[in-house]
């Protein structure tokens, strides 16, 4: 007897971290991952298919598209950075994310009704604001502003997408005084995906389900 076949997700940005941990959270729940990481080794071993990508390097863009040839029931965008210039913030954590995924729904590599989530923050929830949130917290509003613009047409190329905050994690980047581990947020953010309804397409949601002001 042959089961239902394999889910399948992709994670951008899985090598440590929030990342590592929704590989992990997958694995456990019987789907078929895909990880990438910056120098393409497999982030836990043979139990996944390992992408090289650079979020910012066009040309590993372009050829891991190359290599894949079946479509994803889920893909997280998670490869952010606190630190650096501003242009290098800017430039991972707001224009990779969307250079990705269009990327990759234009390719199309994303099944009909399949989930898409991009990692952002609280911290670039303006909540009426005009003035800086910092480099990072402006990366995150930057990223959150353009998925909002993009929501239409990501819905009629046939995603559900969401942007989501993933807690404050004890992560390199969350430190180790944050307030949950990155088994917790991985298990919330894999529930919130498991439950998600086309309803929810265009949404800032929390780790734990529920709904973030922009
Ligand atoms: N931790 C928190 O409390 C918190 C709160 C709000 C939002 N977030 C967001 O959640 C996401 C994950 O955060 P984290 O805490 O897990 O951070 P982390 O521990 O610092 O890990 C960051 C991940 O992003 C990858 N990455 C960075 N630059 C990249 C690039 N140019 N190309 C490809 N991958 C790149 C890193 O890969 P390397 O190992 O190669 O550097 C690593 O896998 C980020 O988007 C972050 O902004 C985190």
């Amino acid at each position: 007897m042959y089961g239902p076949p394999m889910q399948r997700v992709l994670i951008v940005g899985a090598s440590r971290g929030i990342g590592l941990g929704l590989v992990e959270r997958h694995l456990a729940d019987g789907w078929e991952v895909h990880a990438t990481t910056r120098d393409g080794t497999s982030p836990t071993g043979s139990d996944v298919v390992a992408h090289r990508l650079d979020v910012t390097d066009a040309t590993h863009l372009e050829a891991m598209i190359g290599a894949l040839d079946q479509p994803f029931d889920r893909i997280i965008h998670n490869a952010g950075i606190m630190r650096g210039s501003r242009a290098e913030i800017m430039e991972v954590n707001a224009e990779a994310p969307i250079r990705v995924l269009q990327a990759l729904l234009d390719a199309g590599l994303l099944v009909e009704g399949g989930a898409v989530a991009i990692m952002t923050s609280q911290m670039g929830a303006r909540r009426g604001r005009t003035g800086s949130l910092g480099d990072y917290g402006d990366s995150k509003a930057a990223l959150n502003d353009e998925f909002r613009t993009r929501a239409d047409s990501w819905r009629d190329a046939g995603a559900i997408a969401v942007v989501i905050h993933p807690g404050w994690v004890r992560t390199d980047m969350g430190g180790s005084n944050a307030s949950i581990s990155v088994a917790e947020s991985a298990a919330g953010i894999t529930r919130l995906l498991d439950g998600l309804t086309s309803s929810q397409h265009g949404q800032f949601l929390t780790w734990d389900g529920r709904q973030h002001p922009w």
